[in-house]
């Protein structure tokens, strides 16, 4: 027997234990291990029922997704379920952790299903472009009615045990996985409970054949979310063939519907975005066992638009947060937005008014920074000028304990002219959090000339720990996405000055796959960041703009004129804004083609994604591919900048880089490291060094 799964006996249960650190995924070993050790449990008289369970920090999390893409190896999923469901005997599975994918297929075909409070079930493979392939789209209707099926398996969000429970997607929560499946197991031999095979049992999917709207409502409510992707789609209509066609054909068709995706470009896409992720949190010069500091309390100063938004995050995860601010007004106001935060999570079912208690106990407003003493990690988010930042670092430099992380949320200010007005350089880095950062996943941490190898490795993995990205970025203007972002606007804005209309772009970008194009995301964000009256010269379009009022949707008019619905329309105060731009510029209105601003505005960031690299203010071209689809909605489908640029080829990008380096001039001078893996026919994806 493979040792990766272990069988012993309980008198007449047997337990089979699978051990695949680090997720159990059902690997080639994994699944010849269960099948094997089902076939002696089966044979053996003296078993009458079999525990099916896992060691470690979690059930199955899915399928081997390094496996895809390769040879199949012996024995396929489905030859493992076919057992597992077929088998003579109860089969109870032990559920902790994650039943995902793979994981939840193979829960779905045990006979009972049991699973501690805090398990976790779902269906993530929308997530990574395909459907569940081995009957889940068949199964999970069966089990728990197709409407929350379509919402698992197209949406790719988990369900907790209690909703489980409640779906009917298991049996029974208990105390210990193991234990408790064992105690299930006797239950069901002493009361003789039949095999239940949820294939046979069409019982939950009456309603949806008699009335479909049951069904297409649940599929309308996932589709503006899932907006250029494949798999969502296919997936809602796997679970369509689970109430239309016998058990048999709808496995059938869900497999090679599957299958297809599998062998896709966005699913290609979407596994590469799933790795890139978890590889930029190694960092090569950072060893993974380094002994990280403990960050038990945290400080905020300021209590601002990113203040507060950063709190929430740290109370969301249970960690307590002193929040400083200069005056009572402000930190009342920062404390009661926080607040209504949540409020309006409560009243959208997902805390409970407890859950609100407890993440409120867990912050304490101050408007002294003496009560940063006994903290862990202070982030700064106060305004955004190096004479604020540098004062309130000396004053850190003096109250903090020593060993404490001092950060800074700042977006575009040298860090390590920050961290030069204390005596800890080693202890400063950058949290470059996103607006709203109590949502925005993308977390850049930015290592300064100094910064100590604990204090980085520190901060990723806390970083993950209250949900967020991270990827490790070095000190330059803008670190990497914003750098990058300046690139596309400055395109954007120039070829709206050459006669494109500010729709024409945003909907490239839009057909693209962003959420909206820049300027209508500027309009969100506020036009007026950074523009100082005083100082406005009547230049360019966002000074014209900012200059009679029109600061964005705040105040219902920007780059569009907003309705009381916030949605956009041309304005002809701005197309007369723009007029009188070109007119002084002397230049002669064009027609720009779609093709056209897809490239400028795309390939400019990717001249500039390869100048951070070679600049080594990022480590590996996929972390910039992470900062872009975590934090700029780049859409997971097309990987990132880079590797859409590796996909196109290289040689390809740059020759059109020449192009406009010829005809737009030096906003398009070719990265040195572009032409240099050109020349030697590699590509991003061959690149990587250590971030400084
Ligand atoms: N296959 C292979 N490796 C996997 C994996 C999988 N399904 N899931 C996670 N890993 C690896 C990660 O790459 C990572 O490796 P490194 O340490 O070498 O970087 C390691 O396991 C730990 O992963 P995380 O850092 O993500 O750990 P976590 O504790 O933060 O999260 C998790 C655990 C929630 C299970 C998360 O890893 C996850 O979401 N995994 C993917 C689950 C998934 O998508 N399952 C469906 C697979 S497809 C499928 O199952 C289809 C089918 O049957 C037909
Ligand atoms: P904000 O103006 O909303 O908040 C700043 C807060 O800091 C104010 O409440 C102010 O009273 C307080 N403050 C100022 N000096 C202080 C001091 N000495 N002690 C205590 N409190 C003090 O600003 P915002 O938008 O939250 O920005 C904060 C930082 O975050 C800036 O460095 C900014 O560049 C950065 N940032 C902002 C993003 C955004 O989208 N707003 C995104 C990412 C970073």
């Amino acid at each position: 027997m493979d040792k990766v799964v272990e069988l012993v006996r309980h008198d007449v249960i047997a337990v089979v234990t699978i051990n695949n650190p680090p997720v159990n995924a059902l690997s080639a070993a994994a699944r010849r291990g269960i099948l094997e050790s089902l076939n002696v449990a089966i044979a053996a008289p003296e078993v009458r029922a079999i525990v099916l369970t896992c060691g470690g920090r979690t059930f199955v999390a899915g399928a081997d997704i390094t496996e895809f893409g390769k040879p199949p190896q012996s024995p396929g999923l489905n030859e493992l379920l076919a057992a597992v469901e077929n088998s003579p005997k109860p089969i109870v599975a032990a559920i902790h952790g994650n039943a995902l994918g793979g994981g939840l297929e193979l829960a779905l075909v045990c006979h009972f299903r049991v699973a501690v409070e805090d398990a976790k079930f779902g269906f993530p493979e929308v997530k990574l472009g395909i459907l569940p392939g081995a009957g889940g789209t068949q199964r999970l209707p069966r089990a728990v009615g197709p409407e929350l099926a379509v919402k698992m398996i197209a949406g790719g969000e988990p369900i907790s045990a209690a909703e489980a429970l409640k779906g009917g997607l298991i049996d029974e929560i208990v105390q210990g996985p193991a234990s408790g499946a064992e105690a299930f197991a006797r239950k069901v031999l002493a009361e003789k409970r039949p095999l239940r095979k949820l294939r046979d049992d069409d019982s939950k999917l009456a309603s949806a054949r008699a009335d479909r709207s049951i069904f297409t409502n649940a599929v309308a409510a996932m589709t503006k979310k899932s907006r250029g992707l494949q798999a969502p789609f296919a997936a809602a209509h796997a679970v369509s063939y689970a109430i239309d066609l016998p058990f048999d054909e709808g496995l059938k068709r869900e497999g090679d519907d599957c299958m297809k995706l599998l062998v896709g470009d966005q699913s290609k896409a979407q596994r590469y975005a799933f790795f890139a992720e978890r590889t930029a949190q190694k960092i090569p010069d950072v060893p993974a066992e380094i002994p990280l500091r403990p960050v038990k309390k945290v400080g905020i100063l300021g209590a601002g638009t990113m203040g507060g938004g950063i709190a929430m995050n740290f109370a969301s995860a249970g960690i307590p947060v002193t929040i400083v601010e200069i005056k009572q007004e402000a930190l009342d106001r920062g404390l009661q937005v926080i607040k209504s935060n949540y409020d309006r999570t409560a009243a959208r079912g997902k805390l409970t008014p407890e859950q609100v208690d407890q993440r409120m106990g867990l912050l304490t407003g101050s408007l002294d920074m003496n009560d940063f003493r006994s903290c862990d990690l202070v982030i700064e988010a106060v305004f955004e000028r190096m004479d604020v930042k540098k004062g309130v670092f000396e004053k850190l430099d003096i109250i903090c304990k020593p060993g404490a992380i001092l950060a800074t949320n700042t977006s575009a200010l040298n860090i390590d002219d920050i961290a030069s007005v204390t005596k800890r350089p080693q202890d400063v880095i950058g949290l470059h959090f996103f607006s709203p950062a109590n949502i925005m996943k993308l977390l850049e941490v930015i290592r300064a000339e100094h910064t100590a190898k604990d204090v980085i490795a520190t901060s990723m993995k806390l970083a993950k720990q209250i949900g967020k990205v991270p990827v490790l970025a070095g000190v330059c203007p803008g670190f990497i996405g914003n750098r990058m972002l300046s690139k596309r606007e400055r395109q954007a804005n120039e070829m709206v000055l050459e006669g494109a209309m500010l729709s024409e772009v945003d909907r490239a970008l839009y057909d693209f796959g962003f959420p909206m194009g820049p300027f209508q995301m500027n309009d969100l964000a506020g036009l007026d960041i950074g523009w100082v009256k005083e100082e406005s010269r009547s230049s360019t379009l966002i000074e014209l703009l900012c200059e009679v009022g029109r600061f964005g949707q705040k105040t219902g008019a920007g780059y569009y004129d907003y309705d009381d619905k916030r949605s956009p329309k041309p304005s002809p105060v701005t197309e007369k804004l723009i007029d009188e731009l070109i007119g002084k510029s002397g230049k002669k209105k064009r027609q720009i083609s779609n093709d056209e601003v897809l490239e400028r505005c795309i390939y400019s960031m990717i001249n500039e994604g390869a100048k951070i690299l070679e600049e080594g203010k990022a480590i590996r071209a996929s972390d910039i591919d992470v900062v872009w689809v975590n934090g700029y909605g780049w859409p997971v489908y097309r990987g990132g900048p880079m590797y859409y640029a590796d996909q196109i080829g290289l040689a390809n990008v740059l020759a059109k880089i020449k192009e406009f380096h010829v005809s737009l001039g030096d906003d398009f001078k070719p990265a040195a490291l572009l032409e240099k893996l050109v020349a030697h026919g590699k590509k991003f994806a061959d690149f990587e060094q250590s971030p400084r």
